[in-house]
C-alpha cells in the first residue's frame, strides 16, 4: 500500500484492545486500554498542499456531524492525520466531576481520568501544548502505561482545545510520529493547534446541541409534571414564543447555537405564572392595582425556581423569566433596568411575548389587528422595546406574523 492516507478514504485501522465489559473504568484499567484510533502505514509527513486537503475534508466532515461519539472520533482521527501520528485521543473536561473523559470507538461507554492525571490532565491543568519527544525522562509522563500496554511511546504532544469564548474543554492528545525521524516537530504542533482550534468550536456546538436534546426532554417533562399552566393563553403560546424569539435572535445576528439556545429557553419565560392564583390569572377583565402588584411577581417568581439548574438551558430561561417585562426606558418590572442593562434574551423575548399577546385573545382582551400591532410598536420602539430590536422585528414583520397564523390555537 502507498502510505498516503490521505488520498480519498483510506484504510484506517482501528485496534481498541479492550480487557473486560466493566463500564466502570477507574486508572488502572484506563492504563490497559489502548485508546482510539490506530494506523499501521509508516506515513511521511504530510505537505503543505496535502495539508490543507486533509483539514478541508474533516471540516467538511466535522461541521455535518451531530453526534458528539462520532465528532470525537472524527476529531481524533483528524489529529492522527494532521502530524501523522501513531495515535490521538481526544478528552473533555467534565468541571463538576473533576475528570477527563473519553469515548472510545465501538461500543465501549466512557473511560474517565482524574483531570490531573498524566500529560492529558497536565495539560488542562497549565493550559498550554505540550511536546514531548523523550518521554521517558519527563517525570510527567506515566510509564505505566506503556509497561501494561506493551506499547512504546516515544513521542507525544497534547494541547489544550478551548471553545469560542476561550475556555478549556478538553485535551487532544497524539502518540508517536510515524515520520521517517520519528520526532514530533514545533510544525507538527502548531498543525495540531490549528486542527483543535477548528474542532473546538464545532465540539462546542454539538456539546451544546447534546445538552440542548436532553434539556428539551426534561422541560416537557417537568411541564407535563406541573400539570398544564392553568392561564388558558397557553396553547401554542409557548410554541409561538419560542419560533419568534430564534427568528430575532437570527436576525440580530446570533449564531445558530445561541439562537438555538434562545428558542428553547423563552418558553419558560412565563412559568412563575404557576403561582399566581386562577382568580387573578383568569380574571376576565383589568387587574386592580393589588392584582397587578401580585402578577408582577411571576418574573421573580420564574427567576427562582429556574435559577437553581446546572443546565445552561435553565440559567439563560432564568434570566428571560426576570427580565422579560423590564422596559428599554427603565419603566419596567420587577427592577427597573434601562437599555443593555436588561439582557439581550430578555429584550428579545419582551418583544416576542407582547407580540403574541397583542395578536392573540386573552381572557381579558381580544387579538388586535396588525396596523394597530406594528403602530403600538413603532410607538413604543425606545421606551418599551429595544429600537433596534423592534426595527428588525419591524422590518420583518410579515414572517413573523406568518409564524401566528402557522401556530394558531
Ligand atoms: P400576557 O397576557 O402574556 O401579556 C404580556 C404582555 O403583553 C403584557 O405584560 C403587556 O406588556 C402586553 N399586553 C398584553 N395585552 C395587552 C393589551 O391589551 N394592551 C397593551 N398595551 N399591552 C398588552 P404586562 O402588562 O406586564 O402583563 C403581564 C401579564 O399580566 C399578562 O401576560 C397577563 O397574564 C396579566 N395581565 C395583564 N393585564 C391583565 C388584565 O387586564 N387582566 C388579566 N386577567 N390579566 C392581565
Ligand atoms: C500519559 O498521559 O502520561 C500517558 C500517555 C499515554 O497515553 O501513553
Ligand atoms: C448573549 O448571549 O449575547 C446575551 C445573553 C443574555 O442576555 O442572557
Ligand atoms: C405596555 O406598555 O404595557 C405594553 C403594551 C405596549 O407595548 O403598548
Ligand atoms: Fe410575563
Ligand atoms: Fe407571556
Amino acid at each position: 500500500m502507498p502510505n498516503d492516507i490521505f488520498s480519498g478514504r483510506n484504510v484506517k485501522f482501528i485496534k481498541t484492545i479492550l480487557i473486560n465489559d466493566k463500564k466502570d473504568f477507574n486508572f488502572p484499567d484506563f492504563l490497559i486500554i489502548i485508546l482510539t484510533v490506530n494506523n499501521d502505514a509508516v506515513i511521511k509527513r504530510p505537505s503543505a498542499v496535502r495539508l490543507l486537503d486533509t483539514i478541508f475534508d474533516y471540516l467538511t466532515r466535522i461541521a455535518r456531524e451531530r453526534s458528539i461519539d462520532k465528532i470525537l472520533r472524527l476529531i481524533a482521527d483528524f489529529g492522527r492525520d494532521v502530524v501523522s501520528a501513531d495515535r490521538c485521543t481526544v478528552w473533555l473536561l467534565d468541571e463538576k466531576k473533576n475528570i477527563l473523559w473519553t469515548r472510545v470507538a465501538h461500543g465501549v461507554d466512557r473511560i474517565e481520568i482524574p483531570r490531573d492525571k498524566g500529560i492529558a490532565g497536565f495539560v488542562a491543568k497549565s493550559g498550554d501544548p505540550l511536546i514531548i519527544n523523550d518521554p521517558y525522562s519527563d517525570p510527567r509522563f506515566d510509564k505505566d502505561v506503556d509497561k501494561q500496554t506493551g506499547y512504546r511511546t516515544y513521542g507525544i504532544i497534547a494541547l489544550p482545545i478551548r471553545n469560542s469564548s476561550g475556555k478549556l474543554i478538553g485535551v487532544v492528545q497524539v502518540l508517536n510520529s510515524r515520520t521517517p525521524l520519528k520526532k514530533f516537530t514545533v510544525k507538527d504542533q502548531e498543525h495540531l493547534v490549528l486542527a483543535a482550534s477548528y474542532a473546538g468550536n464545532q465540539l462546542e456546538a454539538v456539546l451544546l446541541q447534546e445538552e440542548l436534546d436532553l434539556t428539551q426532554k426534561e422541560i416537557i417533562f417537568t411541564l407535563a409534571e406541573t400539570g398544564e399552566m392553568r392561564s388558558k393563553e397557553t396553547g401554542h403560546h409557548v410554541k409561538r414564543v419560542a419560533e419568534y424569539s430564534k427568528l430575532l435572535g437570527s436576525l440580530y445576528g446570533l449564531n445558530e447555537t445561541d439562537s438555538l439556545l434562545l428558542k428553547t429557553a423563552s418558553p419558560l419565560h412565563d412559568i412563575g405564572k404557576i403561582a399566581i392564583p386562577d382568580a387573578i390569572l383568569l380574571k376576565n377583565g383589568p387587574l386592580t392595582a393589588e392584582e397587578r402588584s401580585h402578577m408582577e411577581e411571576h418574573t421573580v417568581l420564574g427567576y427562582e425556581m429556574l435559577k437553581h439548574s446546572d443546565r445552561i438551558v435553565f440559567k439563560a430561561a432564568a434570566d428571560i423569566a426576570l427580565h422579560h417585562h423590564e422596559k428599554w426606558d427603565g419603566t419596567g418590572y420587577p427592577v427597573g433596568l434601562k437599555g443593555t442593562d436588561i439582557s439581550l434574551y430578555g429584550r428579545i423575548t419582551a418583544i416576542a411575548d407582547v407580540f403574541d399577546a397583542l395578536a392573540s385573545p386573552r381572557v381579558y382582551k381580544q387579538p388586535w389587528d396588525k396596523e394597530r400591532i406594528i403602530e403600538t410598536f413603532r410607538k413604543d420602539s425606545g421606551t418599551h422595546f429595544d429600537p433596534d430590536l423592534t426595527e428588525l422585528f419591524l422590518d420583518n414583520f410579515e414572517d413573523f406574523w406568518k409564524i401566528c397564523m402557522q401556530l394558531k390555537d
